[in-house]
This record gives C-alpha cells, structure tokens and sequence, in this order.
C-alpha cells in the first residue's frame, strides 16, 4: 500500500496537538488511560507499517465511549487494543465472530502472527495478555457486541427494499440488527459507516475507485429507518 508523503510527514503533529488539548482537559482519573493510548499511537505512527496500521481501523471510536469504562474488560481494551491500530468497538463485530478475531490478535501480540516479520521492528514493545486477562478481554468484547439480523424476523433484507443495505453493510461485519437504534439515531450511524468505508478502503487523495458500489445512503436509511427500535 502507498499512502502520500504528505499525509505521513502531517499526521503526527495534528495527533500530538490534539493530544495536548485532549490531555488538559481531561479528569485526572482518565489521564492514564490517554497517555496509554497515546504512547501505543506514538509507537505504530512511528513504524515505517504506521500508515498501513492506521488504517486497519477508524478513527471513529473513541476512549469515553468504551462501555463500562472503568471495567476491568475496558481497561485491558485500552491497554491491548490499541499497540497497532485504532481502539476497537466491540460492537463492530458479533459475539460469534469475536474468539477467532481475538485468537489472532493475541498470537500477533506474542509476535508470532503472519505479520511477524514485517512488523518486528514494532513488536519490541507489545505486550501480549496473559490468560486470565485473555479471558477477561474476550469475555467484554463479547459481551458489548453486535446483535447479528435475524432474517427471519426481518424477511425484506431479502426483497429489493433491502437490497442496498444488505449489499453495502455487511462487508465488515454482519448485518446489525435494526433494532439496535431508534430510526432518529440511525443516519448518523450510516454517516459514520460512510467515513469508516473512506478510511478502511482508500487512501486519503486518492480519486474514488469507479468499480466501487455506489453507497446508495437513502434507500439504507430508508431501510434502517422503517424498522428501527420504537420509542
Ligand atoms: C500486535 C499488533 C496488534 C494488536 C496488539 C492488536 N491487533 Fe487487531 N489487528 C492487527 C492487524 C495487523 C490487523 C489487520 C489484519 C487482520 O485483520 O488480522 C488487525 C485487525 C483488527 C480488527 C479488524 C479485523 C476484522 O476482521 O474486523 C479488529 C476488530 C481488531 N484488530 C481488534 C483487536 C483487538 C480487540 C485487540 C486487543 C485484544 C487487537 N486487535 C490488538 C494487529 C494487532
Ligand atoms: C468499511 C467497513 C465497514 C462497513 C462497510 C460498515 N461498517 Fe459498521 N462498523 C465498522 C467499524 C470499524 C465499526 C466500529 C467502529 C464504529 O462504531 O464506528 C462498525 C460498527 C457498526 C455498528 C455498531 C456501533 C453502533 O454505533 O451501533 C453498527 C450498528 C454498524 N457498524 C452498522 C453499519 C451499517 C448500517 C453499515 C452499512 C451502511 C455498516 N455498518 C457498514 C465498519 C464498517
């Protein structure tokens, strides 16, 4: 992958500005928590792999909304999670898929995962769970999942009304269940989907790829919209 020089020589200074603001305002008690994250983000910016790694995961995640912040779960996320990439939600994926996912993050930690050798430069510094902590971590992204769609419970995913979303919105992760926003919250999640596709699939100046699908944002919210959580 080739990203622009420019991207690369501008990215740290912005994250360091924005970590200076970030830290002074922060309650004592987050500190810490920042600083981690801080010093992980340092590390992967650092590493010649750091525009590759950055992109692996969005930006669009962030420390305050980890749920139950101050669980042992969350504090582990925060101290594993974010050595090569960006903080994970653990709602992105479903309670299902996350043991093979974390299977692979933890053989990588102890520096034996197919990118071992590109990203050994990297590894002198991760540090990988033991295995009650292991435990602990699968257990809270488990728990903080994604509610997979039940095709039963929503047959139209199969007719052409929910054609749009089915072909854009299950190519990270399964489909969500509507039910998991109320139709106001849902365009916002689809905007945010709309960056995270921009920062997962394409370089920054890079032109649009013409093969890609075009997002067709109306018909999914449509979709979302009509059976969203009432109330
Ligand atoms: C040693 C570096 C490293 C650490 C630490 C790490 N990851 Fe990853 N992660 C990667 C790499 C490299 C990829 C891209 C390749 C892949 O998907 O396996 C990735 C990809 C991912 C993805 C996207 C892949 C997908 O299938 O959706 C998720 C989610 C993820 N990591 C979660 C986690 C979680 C949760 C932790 C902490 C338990 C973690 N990672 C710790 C290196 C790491
Ligand atoms: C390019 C990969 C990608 C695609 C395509 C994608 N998502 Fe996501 N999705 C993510 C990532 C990364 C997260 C976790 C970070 C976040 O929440 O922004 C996530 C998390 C979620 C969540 C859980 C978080 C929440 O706020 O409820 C929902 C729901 C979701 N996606 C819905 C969708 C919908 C609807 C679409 C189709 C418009 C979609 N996703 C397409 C990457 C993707």
């Amino acid at each position: 992958m080739q990203f622009p020089g420019q991207y690369n020589r501008r990215m740290p200074r912005i994250a360091v500005v924005v970590f200076a603001a970030v830290l002074a305002a922060a309650p004592a008690c987050a500190q810490d928590a920042i600083r981690l994250v801080e010093q992980a983000k340092k590390r992967w910016a650092e590493s010649p792999h750091g525009p590759m790694l950055e992109r692996i995961l969005p930006p669009t995640f962030e420390l305050h909304q980890l749920p139950e912040r101050g669980s042992r779960g969350a504090r582990l996320v925060i101290r594993y999670c974010v050595q090569c990439h960006n903080l994970p939600n653990p709602a992105m994926h479903h309670a299902a898929k996350w043991p093979a996912i974390f299977e692979r993050m933890v053989v990588r930690m102890r520096g034996k995962g197919n990118l071992g050798e590109l990203m050994q430069d990297m590894m002198a510094g991760v540090e990988a769970p033991s295995v009650d902590e292991a435990g602990v971590l699968l257990a809270y992204l488990q728990k903080y999942s994604q509610r997979p769609l039940d095709p039963n419970k929503y047959p139209a995913v199969n007719l052409p009304e929910g054609q749009s979303f089915k072909l854009a919105c299950q190519q990270c992760h399964v489909l969500p269940d509507p039910q998991r926003h109320k139709a106001s919250e849902w365009p916002a999640v689809v905007a945010r989907m709309e960056k995270n596709m921009e920062w997962m699939n394409r370089v920054v100046g890079n032109q649009p790829d013409p093969r890609e699908i075009q997002l067709k944002v109306e018909e999914i919210n449509a979709f979302l919209v009509k059976y969203a959580r009432k109330g």
